[in-house]
């Protein structure tokens, strides 16, 4: 008996640790829908080459959605020591649900290099169509408080000093435009994304005359990867999802970190609402913007994920290596977290509370000459429109009974009226052009 075990050690049984340590199923259980999908295709494409009977055929598609079901309602058995992966372990469940000798040949021509990367380039495609689900959602959102709210005026800041009145909407929209934006080029990465590697074999392509055109069709795929090589060894597409939300998330960012001050109550432009907010256990007067801290430092995490996946790509040797089982943990975290903050930060933005007599009390400072501040300033007012007709007359020098229309915020707003600028009309153009963007999406 001690020499059995002993010896099979040494016959070739893996360290125990090495295992736990090379075995990716806990996360790429994940993929097993479009691994049984991927799976089924290559099945049909065997059998359109004659390698195996319909029979056959008929077994391994039945078979598969036998397995399928297993994991959907969560009765799947997992054989730790044998199911390194979601592809070995779907492999081996229908091996017992066929036996060997018609499971086995699934595998003819194919290699888990062309599996893996087809399975999670399905899985991101298909992720990424809910991320453009939600990213219209919130465009939408924010487009539709932009036409309610156009007549509400507030400061608009550089480098947070009040620098001119602008209309409130024409903030929103500055987001709805980096939204946009992103949304536009998401559906560019998607299409890139999905391009099918399956047939890729190893790296060499596939000696049996599997149809690639057919299986790329049959899986949804935009077309075939052009080259055995990049069809196992590729990854840009990961990091071209992981680079797109680390820009989207930035974006984020900027919109939580402008939404966490205005919320302030020095600043008191606008209240979440409670949905979004939590309190503290210590200070119960407290109203926190977890949502927004949340959205703001989201976004550390995923710019994290994809320069940690950029370097394990840098020098490594062309085609699979077994590196390229690191891109699943951070694309899958990433697509999560990126599609959560959509949905929460268009749950913040819908039903926040704003308050414009705050915003406009706010406002009196934007507007004043150099003089009229430093006199506001020398006498501790806080803001110049405390100072009365005559002390502004005074310094601002020779100017008449007129000034007091520089309080006239709706006024003065009305003269930036150029493309892209804060009047009405140009902020009502941009909600139409926005609009026109989406319908043609
Ligand atoms: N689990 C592996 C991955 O995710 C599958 C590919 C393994 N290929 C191999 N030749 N060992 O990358």
């Amino acid at each position: 008996e001690e020499f059995k075990l002993w010896g099979g050690r040494f016959a070739g049984t893996t360290d125990p640790l090495m295992n736990i340590y090379n075995n990716c199923l806990s996360y790429d259980k994940t993929l097993y829908a479009h691994d049984i999908q991927g799976s089924q295709a290559y099945a049909k494409a065997l059998h359109k080459a004659g390698l195996i009977t319909e029979y056959e055929r008929d077994q391994m598609v039945q078979g598969l959605d036998k397995v399928k079901e297993e994991w959907q309602a969560g009765i799947f058995v997992i054989k730790p020591v044998f199911d390194e992966d979601i592809h070995t372990a779907n492999e081996r469940r229908l091996q017992e649900l066929t036996g060997p000798r018609i499971s086995g040949k699934l595998h003819t021509g194919r290699s888990r290099n062309d599996q893996t990367t087809t399975d999670l380039r399905m899985w991101v495609r298909d992720t990424l169509i809910s991320t453009e689900r939600y990213l219209l959602d919130l465009i939408r959102e924010i487009v539709s408080r932009a036409s309610n709210e156009i007549d509400v005026i507030f400061p608009g800041y550089t480098q947070s000093q009040q620098a001119l009145p602008i209309r409130w909407s024409h903030w929103l929209l500055s987001y709805g435009q980096m939204f946009l934006g992103d949304l536009q080029k998401l559906r560019q990465t998607r299409a890139r994304v999905n391009r099918c590697p399956l047939g890729s074999g190893a790296l060499s392509g596939n000696p049996f005359g599997v149809d690639r055109e057919f299986l790329a069709k049959e899986l949804g795929f935009e077309g075939v990867i052009p080259n055995s090589m990049v069809g196992v060894g590729d990854r840009d597409f990961v990091v071209e999802v992981l680079q797109w939300a680390t820009m989207f998330m930035s974006h984020v960012s900027r919109l939580a970190e402008d939404m966490i001050l205005y919320s302030t109550a020095e600043f008191k432009f606008l209240s979440l609402a409670d949905d979004y907010s939590t309190g503290s256990s210590l200070m119960p007067q407290k109203k926190n913007s977890d949502s927004l801290e949340l959205l703001r430092g989201k976004s550390g995490r995923v710019f994290g994920q994809m320069a940690g996946f950029m370097y394990t790509l840098k020098g490594l040797p062309s085609s699979y290596n077994k590196d390229l089982q690191e891109d699943k943990e951070p694309i899958f975290d990433c697509c999560s977290t990126v599609n959560d903050s959509i949905q929460i930060a268009t749950g913040v933005i819908a039903t926040l509370a704003i308050h414009p007599e705050n915003m406009k009390v706010a406002l009196s400072g934007s507007l004043m000459s150099k003089s009229c501040s430093k006199l506001a300033e020398a006498n501790c007012l806080n803001n110049v429109s405390e100072l009365d007709v005559d002390e502004l007359r005074e310094a601002c020098g020779g100017l008449g009974e007129d000034i007091m229309e520089i309080f006239d915020y709706e006024r003065i707003i009305e003269r930036y009226g150029s493309i892209g600028g804060t009047a009405k009309n140009d902020v009502l153009l941009q909600i139409k052009e926005i609009d026109q963007c989406l319908q043609n999406l």
